[in-house]
């Protein structure tokens, strides 16, 4: 097979999409973010990088705190609205209804099936971005996704965005056990 070098522009990755809370003077805003993951497990942390012209950004470093909102599958198209206009010019925090937990300037969506509430800890800068750290305060989710008492990540119905410009896409049937079905994987030497 005959590797083709593509150079080093923004790679074809899958990957979850969230819409990131935070109250900017005074009014909960949105925008939809996919360069986020974990970062560190005790304390729980969540590294979110966005872009320094975003107008959430001035909320999080106003509050020191942001929420991650999972969205379902039924929510694409505010998704992507809240990720195409700016609450620089929109009112965003009408698309949703809200709530609050202990941190009490984090607002998170009723409607995601996951929030995930968040204390910055830190902020790097880059040129043009922010990678925001966010420690993990709580975690929020709908009584119907827990399977005794616990949440069932593959019940959330949540979606994927493929890197660089789409499409969202449905996450599809379970194709594996992790951590199990390696065990039985027979090494080449
Ligand atoms: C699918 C999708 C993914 C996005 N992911 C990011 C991201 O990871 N980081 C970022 O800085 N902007 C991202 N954006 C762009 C912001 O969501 C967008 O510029 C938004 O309007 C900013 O809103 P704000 O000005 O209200 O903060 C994404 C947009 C879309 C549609």
């Amino acid at each position: 097979m005959k590797k083709v070098k593509l150079g080093k522009s923004i790679p074809p990755l899958p990957l979850p999409v969230c819409l990131l809370g935070a109250e900017v003077n005074g009014k909960p805003n949105f925008n939809t973010i996919v360069w986020f993951n974990m970062l560190h497990d005790n304390p729980p942390l969540i590294g979110v990088a966005m872009s320094k012209r975003h107008y959430t950004n001035i909320g999080i470093k106003e509050n020191r705190t942001f929420s991650i909102n999972i969205p379902t599958s039924d929510m694409v198209i505010v998704t992507d609205y809240c990720g195409l206009r700016s609450g620089s010019k929109v009112d965003k925090s009408k698309e949703f209804e809200l709530f609050y937990g202990e941190l009490k300037t984090a607002p998170m969506i009723k409607e995601c099936s996951v929030n995930i509430e968040c204390k910055l800890i830190n902020k790097i800068d880059f040129k043009n971005t922010e990678l925001f750290i966010g420690e993990i305060f709580e975690i929020y989710s709908d009584e119907k996704y827990l399977i005794d008492e616990k949440l069932d990540a593959s019940e959330l119905d949540s979606f994927i965005f493929l890197m660089p410009n789409g499409p969202y896409k449905k996450i599809g049937a379970n194709l594996a056990e992790a951590y199990k079905v390696g065990i039985s994987y027979k090494p080449k030497n």
